[in-house]
């Protein structure tokens, strides 16, 4: 086996089925290290379908997946459970625990890996205060509305300091100038190497993210000139 490089995800010829559907096959799609990509398309195209096989919450029908240089295939469970600590995750459902404060839901990755309290506190309450949300430190998560539960997701999706930062439209529940901030983190995540990939249908997002943008539709990824990828979007 060739080594890979640490940082790449890749997807060789991969496919989604689900039943008799088939969503996509045979797509490849490459991210170097310290990449920022959006990925956008029409409402089911397998957007979402597509960062579920990068974020391990599925295996492909067919095709091999790379994360963060390892053949997924070849990958045991308990290095499984590693492997997902290094990828920060936004959920387009936000995913976050009910029974926990916007501070805990954020910590929760970093008492997942047991850090203490006194070492996280002060990380969990700056990228709060950054979002925005320093006086909802205490509030739990049903308590917020969907703007706020968002960027606790997307606040804890980063805290762990991960190498592959996955967001399912991040920006869905949120207005200009939040999205203008969440995207000046997300560049400045890249410029640190953290490969990024962004499923997104927000234009302005697009247009003002300098990413490499990739278009999926009719099961197939297209690669063009940012402007002709979000008209279409
Ligand atoms: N767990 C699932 N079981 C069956 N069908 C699914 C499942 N998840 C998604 N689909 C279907 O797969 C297609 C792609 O969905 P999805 O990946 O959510 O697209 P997008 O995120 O681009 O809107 C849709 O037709 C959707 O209904
Ligand atoms: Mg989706």
């Amino acid at each position: 086996m060739t080594a890979q490089p640490h940082g790449i995800v890749e997807l060789d010829r991969v496919a989604v089925r689900y039943g008799e559907q088939a969503v996509f096959a045979n797509l490849s799609l490459r991210l170097e290290q310290g990449s920022f990509t959006i990925l956008t398309g029409p409402s089911g195209a397998g957007k979402t379908s597509l960062l579920q096989l990068l974020y391990l919450a599925q295996p492909p029908s067919a095709g091999r997946v790379f994360v963060l240089g390892r053949d997924l295939a070849g990958v045991k469970r308990a290095e499984r459970h590693k492997l997902r600590r290094r990828i920060g995750v936004v959920f387009q459902e936000h995913g976050l625990l009910d029974h926990l404060s916007a501070f805990d839901n954020v910590a929760l990755p970093l008492r997942a890996a047991g850090q203490k309290p006194k070492d996280y506190a002060k990380d969990v309450l700056d990228l709060l205060t950054w979002v925005g949300l320093r006086d909802k430190v205490a509030a739990l998560a049903p308590s917020l509305s969907g703007g706020e539960r968002q960027r606790v997701a997307i606040a804890r999706a980063i805290v762990g300091k991960p190498n592959l930062l996955i967001a399912d439209e991040p920006t869905g529940n949120v207005d200009a100038e939040m999205s203008g901030r969440i995207l000046r983190l997300f560049q400045e995540l890249s410029r640190r190497g953290v490969t990024i990939l962004i499923a997104s249908h927000d234009v302005n997002f697009m247009r003002e993210s300098g990413a490499r943008i990739i278009r999926l539709a009719d099961g197939a990824l297209t690669e063009g000139p940012p402007a002709r990828a979000m008209e279409k979007a």
